[in-house]
Order: C-alpha cells, then structure tokens, then sequence
C-alpha cells in the first residue's frame, strides 16, 4: 500500500508489537514464528518506537486467515479487541479516571489518536468523526486508506469489555467490512 505522495503506509510499532502479543496470546510463539517465515518478514522483532510497513500486517493477517480458516476480518476484530488493555496502558496518562467507554469513545480522536500523533509525529492514525445521537447511541464514523475497520469495531468492543461495560454496548458495522469509510453505531442500553 502506497500513500498519496508515492511512498509506502507506514504504522506505530505498538501495533505490530500488539499484533505479535495476540499471535502468541491466542496461539503460540512458534505460531508467530512461522507466520513471519511465511509471509517473508527478514527482521525478527518489531520495536514499540519503529515505524512498519503496514502491508506486513495485512501479510501476517491473511496468511493467519488461510493457516486458521478464520476471515482476516473476523481475526482483525479479534485482534483489536485484544490489544485495548495494553493500548490503554501505553497511553494512560491522557485518559481520564472517570471515563468510562462512552466517554472514551467521544474523546478518542481528540485526546487518545490526538495524543499518538503528539507523542510520534510519523503516525497517521484513522479519523474517527464521534457524534452523539440522542442520550444513548454514538455514531463513529471511520475514515483510513488503510481499510482496518475490522479493528475498529474490535477496539470498541474492547474497550466496552476493558469497563467491564460489555452487557449494555452494542456495536453495529453499518458498511462494507473493507470500505474506506465506514459508519459504527454504538448503543448503550442503559
Ligand atoms: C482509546 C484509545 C486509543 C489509542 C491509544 C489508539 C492508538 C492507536 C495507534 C497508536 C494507532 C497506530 C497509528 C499509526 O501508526 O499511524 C492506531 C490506529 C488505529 N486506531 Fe486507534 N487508538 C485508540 C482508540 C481507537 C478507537 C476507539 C478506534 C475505533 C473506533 C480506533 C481505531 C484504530 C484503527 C482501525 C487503527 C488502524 C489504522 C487505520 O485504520 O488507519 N482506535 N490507534
């Protein structure tokens, strides 16, 4: 995947690190081991501090999608369910002790992707556009080149689970799971 001025998508290495924790969390290390022989990746660790390819993740995604018969859809929901907690702890100090998922999820562009692009200005993560419908529902709509909403319905689905919230929130993919852009209903049935 190449970006507007020509060059190769490049992403935060806490994700490809996060990614190696769910390969290994969920399988094993040497299930980890041999996806990147498969899939050709020469360097073999991933630095919290390094820019990646985002195209090796999408190798690693699909060739755990063709090894484990799960979509590389369901698996990037999965995954980005599983990476919140650590997510979270990375970027802890801009979250708010009284938050809980919905106001988590109101804050993210401006404080948790504002912060990521503060701390690292390399990064380029998506535009999450949180709007308020009535006192119970968020819209969220997701705009990435990159295409990853699978994770994005995962992170909200983690961090619902992280708040111990996972009863009462629904998350309801309203497009394409491989658009550019795509609408997430959140409802709080509170
Ligand atoms: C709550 C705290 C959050 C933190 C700390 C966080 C952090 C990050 C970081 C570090 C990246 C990599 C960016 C890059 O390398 O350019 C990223 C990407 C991403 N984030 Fe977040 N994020 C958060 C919340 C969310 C939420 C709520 C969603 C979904 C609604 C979301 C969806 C995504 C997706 C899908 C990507 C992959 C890249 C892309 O689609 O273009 N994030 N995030």
């Amino acid at each position: 995947m190449t970006t507007e001025t020509g060059l190769q998508d490049m992403m935060h290495g806490s994700i490809f690190v996060l990614l190696k924790r769910f390969v290994e969390g969920t399988y094993d290390y040497s299930t980890w081991v041999r996806l990147l022989e498969k899939v050709g990746v020469e360097h073999s660790s991933y630095q919290m501090q390094g820019m990646y390819p985002t195209d090796e993740l999408f190798a690693i995604v699909h060739q755990a999608s063709e090894d484990t018969g799960i979509s590389a859809y369901e698996l990037m929901e999965q995954y980005g369910e599983f990476l919140v907690p650590d997510l979270l702890l990375v970027y802890k100090k801009y979250i708010k002790p009284e938050w809980r998922t919905y106001e988590m999820l109101l804050n993210t562009e401006e404080s948790m992707h504002g912060a990521v692009k503060k701390e690292d200005s390399r990064t380029s993560p998506p535009k999450l556009l949180v709007t308020k419908q009535g006192e119970n529902r968020l819209i969220i709509d997701y705009y990435s080149k990159r295409r990853m909403c699978g994770v994005a319905v995962g992170i909200i689905k983690g961090i619902a689970k992280y708040y111990g919230e996972t009863d009462m929130v629904t998350v309801t993919r309203m497009s394409d799971p491989y658009a550019e852009r795509v609408q997430i209903l959140v409802d709080f049935n509170r």
